[in-house]
This record gives C-alpha cells, sequence and structure tokens, in this order.
C-alpha cells in the first residue's frame, strides 16, 4: 500500500488540498483531526472539561470512534452515531485541541489510523502523519503558509458565512495555536525530517495541488 503524508499548521490548506489529491489519485483521503474531534465532542456531549485528563482518559474504554466512506466522502461516527457536523462546530475544535495534547488520547487513536493505511492507499493529513502515525510513507509533505495569509484566509472564510472578525484578532489566534501545536509533549507539530516542505503563501488552490502531484509522481515513479 501507498502512503501520502500532509502535515502542518491549522490554515495551511491540508484538508483541501489532501482531498483533491486523492481524488486525483483515486485514494482514500484520512482526515485525522476529526478522529481528535470525535473524542473532543465526547467529552463535551457528557460535560467534563475536555482540558482534564482525569475527566478525558475513563472516557475512552467506553467509546467507540469509527471512520467510515460514504459517496466517496469521510464520516466519522462516535458511538455508532454520524457525527461528521457536530465536531465542525466551535467548541468542538477547542475541545479537539484539548484532547489532543493527551498521549494516551493519541495512544487510542493511532491503532486506526494506522489499520486504514495497511489496507488502503491513503492521503493522511494531520499533524503528526509523517513523524508518527506513518513514518514508512512514501511522500511526506509538510504543508505551510505564512501566519498572516493564514488569518486571511480565515477572514475569508468567516466572510463568506457572513461573520466579520478583526483580522489582528484571528491572527493572534492563527499565532496562539501554532506556539501550542509546536509545543505541546505529545507528538508536537513538526516537518519530519525527510519530508518536503510546501509553502502556499502565495500559491492558490490549483497551484499547491499542482506542485504537491509533481513531488508525488517524482517520488512514486
Ligand atoms: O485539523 P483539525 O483542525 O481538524 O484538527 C483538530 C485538532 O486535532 C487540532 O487541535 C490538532 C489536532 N490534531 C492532532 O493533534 N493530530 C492530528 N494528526 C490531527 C489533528
Amino acid at each position: 500500500m501507498y502512503a501520502i503524508a500532509i502535515d502542518g499548521p491549522a490554515g495551511a490548506g491540508k484538508s483541501t488540498i489532501a482531498r483533491r489529491i486523492a481524488s486525483q489519485l483515486g485514494w482514500l483521503y484520512v482526515d485525522t483531526g476529526a478522529l481528535y474531534r470525535a473524542v473532543g465532542l465526547s467529552g463535551l456531549r457528557r460535560g467534563v472539561d475536555t482540558a482534564s485528563r482525569e475527566a478525558i482518559l475513563p472516557l475512552l474504554p467506553q467509546i467507540k470512534v469509527e471512520l467510515c466512506y460514504r459517496d466517496g466522502e469521510q464520516r466519522v461516527l462516535l458511538d455508532g452515531e454520524d457525527v461528521s457536523e457536530a465536531i465542525r462546530e466551535n467548541p468542538a475544535s477547542m475541545a479537539a485541541s484539548n484532547v489532543s495534547a493527551m498521549q494516551e488520547v493519541r495512544d487510542y487513536l493511532f491503532d486506526l489510523q494506522q489499520q486504514i493505511a495497511r489496507e488502503h492507499n491513503v492521503v493522511m493529513d494531520g499533524r503528526d502523519i509523517g513523524t508518527v502515525v506513518l513514518p514508512q510513507a512514501q511522500v511526506k509533505i509538510f504543508l505551510t503558509a505564512a501566519p498572516e495569509e493564514r488569518a486571511r484566509r480565515r477572514q475569508r472564510q468567516l466572510a463568506e458565512k457572513g461573520i466579520q472578525v478583526d483580522f489582528n484578532q484571528l491572527l493572534e489566534e492563527v499565532k496562539q495555536r501554532d506556539w501550542q501545536d509546536s509545543h505541546r509533549d505529545a507528538a508536537p507539530l513538526r516537518q519530519a525530517e525527510d519530508a518536503i516542505l510546501c509553502d502556499t503563501t502565495h500559491l492558490d488552490l490549483d497551484q499547491s495541488v499542482d506542485q504537491i502531484l509533481q513531488i508525488v509522481k517524482e517520488r512514486l515513479s
């Protein structure tokens, strides 16, 4: 089986680009952030503090997180319920960030991610795919963009939903999240030594996809 690992900070365009690449190759796209979001959501639904290890860790043996595919789209199941939409809401993002800092949560989701990659050719995106989950991936991409550009993209996305947010506030959030992601003890965000750095600051979506497909072709040929 073949695997492409795409890691990088929030807002670099990972999920959109990874989905497009998977579709071009006819491979499975695996969004691993959705798994952390599902664990976070389970904590929220039980009304516990998702930043507390004492509250979250006892939940792990009681919950079941699964991935399935419907019409080619990844769906996330929490205890059999499709929570693919619920995990996108803001509280679930916060909760995901909290639980993803806990090593036990990462261990709990590790087997599931590896098993999918054993059974399918995958394009998997996350923070630790090239470094921890699939260190054997044939292609590793570290996708990034300047914080200002990521904040601008986020501002545009929100504006499309009719939500106006101050640019400086978004920029501060982006920088804070970068710092948190790269300074946590459990699987901090870092570029794998054999990953190729792709900076999309000055590239649009098509250009980013083309650049990565080119790398994939070179690596797999
Ligand atoms: O990519 P995302 O925003 O959906 O990820 C949700 C949270 O999970 C985010 O705080 C980073 C974390 N995450 C992680 O620690 N490791 C991964 N492989 C994927 C996501």
